[in-house]
């Protein structure tokens, strides 16, 4: 009887009443979404493992670093360091360098220093943290330079010390330069880059973003947000119904270089982990820019140690943290 009545009804009834399906009408749609979902896996395997032999291809035979002849390049902590070194180096190759700090007199040493190599450098005085500031900043640039195409988020500071002894200021202070700031530059000079589909944005993160280290514990949280933040809008970016494929992103993940900023570092194997120079440092970021790398440590092999320790149960990798023993000691 119950079956009569759904044979009546399905007959008087449109498309809705046809959803409970006859027997054989459920079993044909059943083996077609199979076979559709099958076909769904064997391509993304596929499309997953000619990605990875392509990547494995690249480690080989690294892409051809792109020229940046012409490109107005805003970089952050320009006044010292990486900041410097990086602006320097961008200049010799023909990029106009937007120099931006909040310590007037060794900004404007470091865009003398650009001109002395005849390249093409503005001077800026911000506070990163300021996102008000930043928005003016942002307005005269436009301005006075033209539409910001690459954008090095760079300025940092680094309190080291163990957590209970930093006060609420240092904290948030922090959390403002190395991670506030990199949001309000980026919300400032991501619309060109949108609107023309080309574009770069670089952080610097740090090995403290890749693991804890003792005495940087806001420190490590700061970096480890930066790294969230640039993959979170990398894929917002990909994601998107629009092509943004022109726009590039890549992090930066130095261990310790000599720039004052590391205080008191502790190496057991200097060989194996040298405290670098700015300029060697710089040297990396500009090449990991100019071929597009998404995320590189300096020195490289950190990031593929710590991948593999990752694999492995944390008190594993804990006894090879302890046997390379290094990091900072308290300030
Ligand atoms: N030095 C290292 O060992 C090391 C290691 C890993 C990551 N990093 C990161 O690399 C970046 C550069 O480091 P560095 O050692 O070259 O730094 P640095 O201390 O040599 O220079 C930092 C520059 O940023 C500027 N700055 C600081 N606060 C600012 C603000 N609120 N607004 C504008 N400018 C501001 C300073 O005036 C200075 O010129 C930082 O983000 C740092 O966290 C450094």
């Amino acid at each position: 009887m119950a079956s009569e009545l759904r044979t009546e009804k399905g007959s008087s009834n449109g498309l809705a009443d046809k959803a409970p399906w006859t027997d054989e009408q459920g079993i044909v749609m059943k083996v077609y979404q199979a076979m559709t979902l099958t076909l769904e896996i064997v391509t993304l395997y596929i499309k997953m493992v000619l990605t990875w032999f392509h990547a494995m291809y690249l480690l080989v035979v690294p892409p051809e670093p792109k020229s940046v002849n012409g490109e107005i390049i805003l970089i952050t902590g320009t006044g010292h360091g990486m900041g410097r070194e990086t602006a320097m180096r961008f200049a010799k190759l023909g990029g106009v360098i937007v120099c931006v700090d909040i310590n007037q007199k060794t900004n404007q040493e470091t865009v003398d220093l650009i001109k002395e190599q005849k390249g093409k450098a503005y001077r800026f005085e911000c506070d990163v943290t300021d996102s008000e500031a930043v928005k003016a900043l942002a307005e005269k640039i436009r301005r006075e330079v033209g539409d910001v195409t690459m954008l090095v988020n760079n300025a940092g500071i680094m309190p080291c010390k163990p957590l209970l002894q930093h006060g609420e200021g240092e904290i948030r202070a922090a959390f403002n330069v190395n991670v506030m700031a990199h949001l309000w530059l980026i919300q400032a000079f991501l619309p060109s880059m949108m609107e023309r589909n080309h574009g770069h944005i670089v952080a610097m993160s740090s090995m403290a973003g890749v693991l804890g280290l003792r005495n940087l514990v806001p420190y490590c949280a700061t970096k480890f947000a930066v790294r969230g933040l640039m993959e979170a809008l990398h894929e917002e970016l990909r994601e998107d119904t629009r092509d943004f494929s022109g726009i590039k992103f890549t992090v930066i993940c130095p261990y310790i270089v000599d720039t004052g900023l590391c205080k008191n570092p502790k190496i057991k194997f200097p060989s194996m982990m040298k405290i670098l120079t700015p300029e060697e440092a710089s040297d990396c970021i500009v090449d990991a820019v100019r071929r597009n790398y998404y995320e590189i440590s300096i020195p490289t092999s950190l990031l593929y140690v710590n991948t593999i320790c990752r694999l492995m149960p944390r008190s594993v990798s804990s006894h090879l943290k302890d046997f390379l023993d290094s990091g900072l000691e308290a300030q």
